[in-house]
Order: C-alpha cells, then sequence, then structure tokens
C-alpha cells in the first residue's frame, strides 16, 4: 500500500482507548474488535481470561498475581466497513489504534495519560451494573478533555437493566445526553439484534444475529426492513420501535455536532462475548469518532498534520517483559511523518534522540515500525531521559503543552533499607520518579535519602518497591505518613503555610511547590483563615 500525505494518512485513522470498570469486558471487546478486523481468527486467541495471563503483560510477578494489567500498550489494525471506500474514497481501509488503558483504578493518572493521546473513547458499561465508579471517573476525566465518547451497553445476552432505565442513568449521572444509534431488539438475557436508527431516531433497519460455537468467531448478520423485522420478530420489534420513537421525541437523536463538542454520546448495545453489535460497533468509530488533527504548542504555534514531524510522550515503561528488560517510552505522533531511524529532537533538553528502535507493542507482540502518521503510537526503546509529557520534533520546533499531574491521595516516604545501596536508591527515585511511576516529593527537612511518594493508589507504592528490587537491586522500606490532601502552592504562601500545624511543604520532582495536609478539615480551616494563601486544587480532585 502506498503511503499517502500525512493529512490524508490522518483522515484513515481513528486513535481511541476503552474506558470502563474492570470485569465491565474490555478485553472480550479489544479482542472481539480484533476478530472482526481478522487481525485474529478466533476469539480466546488475544486475551481470554485464562490465556491472560501469558499472552497480555507478564512484566511483573504483581501483575500476573493480581491478574492486572499495569502497562499500556497499543494494538493497530485495519477495517473497511462492508461498501465503504473509506476515508479517502479510494477502498483503503481506515487504520484504528486502540489504546488500552490500565484496568486497576490504583493507575488513574496512568490512564489519565493515556487518554491525552487518544482522539475518542468507548464508553463499555455492563447491562446488569449500569455505571460504576471507575467508569464514572474515567467519564469526568474524557470530559474534562473533551474527548468524544462512543456508549457501548455491554453483556446485553445476560440478564440486566432495562435499556431506558440505563440511559436514564447515564443522563442522570454524567453531564451527557446519550443518543442511541442502535437499539437491542429483546431485552437484556434474550438478545437477537439490533435496529439500526435513522438520522431521525427511528429504526431503519434490523439487523438480526446468529450465535456461533462458544461465541468465538464472526456472528452471521441477517437485515430485515422493519415491515418484515414486525413480522419476524412481532412483540420485540414492537417494543424497540416504541422505545425508540419515544426517545427520538425527547430529542435524543444523534447530532454530530453535540457529539464531537461531548454534549451527547452515541449508544450501542452489544455482547461482546457472542460478537453481537461489534461489526456496528467498528463502523460507528470509523464513521463518527473524530481522526487526529494538528494542535498548537506552548508558544501558541499551531501544528498542521502536514508539518515537521513532532509527537508526544504519554507514557514510559521499564521493564514491560523479562525477555527484554529495558525501557520504552511511548508517543503519539502528532504532525507529520515518522520513519524510523530519524533523528529527532527533545524539546526538553534540546538534546538529539535516536529513534532506531520503534516498535509496536501489544502484549507481547513487538513488530518494528518503519513508517508512522499522526494519529499513531510508536513505542521507543532506550528511552532513558524522556518523560510523560514531553515533546519530539524534529525540523520546526514543538514543545506541546505538559501533562498535568493527578491529585495524589496516598503519601509515604521511601527509603533504601541498607546505606550501601544509596547510590542505586538515588538512581532508581529519579528513573521512576521522570518515569512517572508515583511522584516525587522532597524537601530539606527530610533531605534526599527519604523522599515522599506522592500516589492515587497505594499499589502504586507496590509497583516502586518491587521494580526497585528487581531492576535496581535495592531493597526499601515505605512508611505512611499522616497526609491525605495535596495542594499547589508557591514560594510567596509557603513560608506562611509550612509553619502551619498539619502542613508539610515539599517540592515535586518538575519543580512545582506542594502543600501537603492532614485531612479536609484542615485544608478547609487554612481556607477559611488565611483566605490569602494559595492552595490550588491539583487535576481531577
Ligand atoms: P475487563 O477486561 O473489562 O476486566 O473484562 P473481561 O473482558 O475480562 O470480562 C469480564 C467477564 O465478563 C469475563 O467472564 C467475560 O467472559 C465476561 N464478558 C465480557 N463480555 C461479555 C458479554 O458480552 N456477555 C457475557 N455474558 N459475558 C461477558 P469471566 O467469567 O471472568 O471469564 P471467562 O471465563 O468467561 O472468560
Amino acid at each position: 500500500m502506498n503511503a499517502l500525505s500525512p493529512a490524508v494518512e490522518a483522515r484513515r485513522r481513528r486513535t481511541f482507548a476503552i474506558i470502563s470498570h474492570p470485569d465491565a469486558g474490555k478485553s472480550t471487546l479489544t479482542e472481539a474488535l480484533a476478530l472482526h478486523a481478522h487481525v485474529i481468527s478466533e476469539a480466546g486467541a488475544v486475551h481470554g481470561k485464562a490465556g491472560r495471563k501469558a499472552t497480555v503483560s507478564d512484566w511483573m510477578e504483581m501483575e500476573q498475581a493480581r491478574g492486572i494489567s499495569v502497562s499500556s500498550t497499543a494494538l493497530q489494525f485495519e477495517y473497511l466497513p462492508a461498501g465503504s471506500q473509506g476515508a479517502t474514497g479510494d477502498g483503503q481501509p481506515y487504520v484504528i489504534n486502540l489504546v488500552d488503558t490500565p484496568g486497576h483504578s490504583d493507575f488513574s493518572e496512568d490512564t489519565y495519560r493515556v487518554l491525552t493521546a487518544v482522539d475518542g473513547a468507548l464508553m463499555l458499561i455492563d447491562a446488569a451494573k449500569g455505571l460504576e465508579p471507575q467508569t464514572l471517573k474515567l467519564f469526568r476525566v474524557c470530559k474534562s478533555r473533551n474527548i468524544p465518547i462512543i456508549t457501548v451497553v455491554n453483556k446485553w445476552d445476560r440478564p440486566g437493566k432495562s435499556p431506558l432505565e440505563l440511559l436514564d442513568e447515564i443522563a442522570a449521572e454524567i453531564d451527557l445526553t446519550p443518543t442511541p444509534i442502535f437499539w437491542p431488539v429483546g431485552i437484556a438475557g434474550d438478545f437477537h439484534g439490533l435496529a439500526r436508527l435513522d438520522a431521525t431516531g427511528n429504526p431503519s433497519t434490523y439487523i438480526e444475529f446468529t450465535r456461533t460455537a462458544g461465541g468465538s468467531t464472526i456472528a452471521p448478520e441477517e437485515h430485515f426492513s422493519p415491515a418484515d423485522a414486525a413480522a419476524h420478530r412481532g412483540e420485540d420489534w414492537t417494543t424497540a420501535v416504541e422505545e425508540s420513537t419515544l426517545l427520538a421525541e425527547m430529542g435524543q437523536v444523534h447530532d454530530e455536532e453535540l457529539f464531537l463538542a461531548g454534549e451527547t454520546s452515541p449508544v450501542i448495545f452489544a455482547s461482546a462475548k457472542l460478537n453481537f453489535g461489534v461489526h456496528q460497533i467498528l463502523d460507528s468509530i470509523v464513521g463518527l469518532a473524530p481522526h487526529p488533527a494538528g494542535r498548537d504548542d506552548v508558544s501558541g504555534t499551531y501544528h498542521d498534520l502536514e508539518d515537521d514531524f513532532s509527537a508526544v510522550i504519554f507514557k514510559v515503561q521499564a521493564g514491560m517483559d523479562s525477555a527484554h528488560r529495558d525501557r520504552l517510552a511511548f508517543m503519539r505522533v502528532v504532525s507529520g511523518e515518522f520513519e524510523r531511524g530519524m533523528v529527532v529532537t527533545h524539546a526538553q533538553t534540546n538534546k538529539p534522540f535516536a529513534t532506531k528502535y520503534a516498535l509496536t507493542v501489544f502484549g507481547r507482540d513487538r513488530e518494528t515500525v518503519e513508517t508512522a502518521y499522526p494519529g499513531d503510537v510508536v513505542g521507543l526503546v532506550n528511552a532513558l531521559g524522556l518523560a510523560p509529557g514531553d515533546t519530539l520534533y524534529k525540523g520546526k520546533k514543538a514543545q506541546y503543552p505538559p501533562i498535568p499531574a493527578f491529585a495524589p491521595e496516598h503519601f509515604a516516604t521511601l527509603r533504601a533499607a541498607s546505606l550501601s545501596k544509596y547510590k542505586q536508591f538515588r538512581k532508581a527515585v529519579d528513573e521512576l520518579g521522570a518515569e512517572g511511576v508515583v511522584q516525587i516529593l522532597t524537601n530539606d527537612l527530610r533531605g534526599e535519602s527519604n523522599p515522599v511518594m506522592a500516589a492515587v493508589g497505594v499499589l502504586q507504592f507496590e509497583v516502586v518497591q518491587a521494580r526497585m528490587r528487581a531492576e535496581y537491586n535495592v531493597e526499601t522500606v515505605v512508611e505512611n505518613i499522616p497526609y491525605t490532601v495535596a495542594r499547589r502552592t508557591d514560594a510567596a504562601s509557603s513560608p506562611e503555610l509550612g509553619r502551619q500545624r498539619g502542613v508539610e511543604i515539599f517540592t515535586r520532582q518538575d519543580g512545582e511547590l506542594i502543600a501537603l495536609i492532614s485531612d479536609k478539615w484542615r485544608l478547609n480551616y487554612l481556607q477559611k483563615e488565611l483566605p490569602d494563601l494559595t492552595l490550588d486544587t491539583l487535576i481531577a480532585d
């Protein structure tokens, strides 16, 4: 296939992530999407709970023991909807970059960084459970970044809530109007197919699915006109028509502008396990989700897709696979064309960076990347010195805004168990801090040998300890300290704040002054008694 210009390649691309609460079916859906895009021929090959330990990411024992995925990776595949000529009108398929997000809520800071790299998200909801806490949290992140969201109600093959109840719940709990584009025919637990809704929200076609053995291959589809559907499905079809018409009358109809503005979310019902509705999800991603666009850098200069190469690092990961004890930085291409081997500039240090080893990584699979375009995700090997939020560019200087740090809620001191390991300890603290595994806070009182780790979830502390042991051969001691709130302050306010009871001032590794405060009550007191002092909230507070 001949490469086109970066702007045309970008038009073919859709870069998105799946956000969901654990167990909603993210892995199953990822696999179903890969199956429908013919990346795999049978479900169970990529994910599948049983085989997952061996296939997804085995870089740490902790990850295996807990059955969670700490590492974020990206799966790229091509897809062309039936009868479509593709984005370029010449029959070339779309290119989908599905960026994986860590499943455990303790790693929500990682997830946040991943979400800075996507142009859209699939919000996956379990039909029986509705909106769950982690879904809500991730939804808010998408909302704050104006990322358009397509909602998928999964597990419709199992008993669950009524579709109208689920839509009510979405509308009530989150600031987003659900606009169905495919409505279920048959209640949850008795899933026959989907009614495709037209531009006015009324059913235009009935798509019936046939179960395959174990749901491991693509479910055959049969299409019916509304009249034939009524004869074929009777009551189930009538109910689907009544429900979708009701929503259409209430104005809950897909509108591209409102969707792209983050005000509405198209909704699809599906069963990832039975492969029902998966084509429809893919068609909606390519048909509705936005393609990569250029962006402004910190100086206000706009970088067009056709400009020189530029990319943002959104994740740094070390030791992902025991066979390759290395450090990978994942970048998302923003503008221009990436060619493996090109020497780029690291905007934060002005140093050159060689890109000889460029990979795509999904689970254990690593493939060399020769070229990449806006929206693509590339893993760079030997990425020492690169941190999340950093920019790489060639030619025209680019430096994109840094990724804001999350508000940590857990704080603990870290020290080497033995002083003889102090040098390795310091190196490890610097490197893991730069990688963003935890935020590192220091002050003169505690000294460099006793940094404070700040994290969104306590599992992050375990990751630090495990990696210190495995990669730096340093045993460490972690002790919780009695703070629960972090606020950003400044040089003018910090002396006065530091004198207050229940407050300690630190410098974070990015140079920000951070006040740790014992609890919310103390924070409220300080804000009331000392209103002139700076105590800014950190992101996602
Ligand atoms: P996650 O990555 O979001 O954590 O979820 P995962 O895909 O692992 O799915 C969690 C469980 O839900 C799995 O069951 C999976 O099979 C099931 N599941 C996912 N999608 C559907 C669906 O559409 N319908 C039904 N009925 N189940 C679904 P498990 O019992 O943990 O594993 P398994 O033995 O079934 O593989």
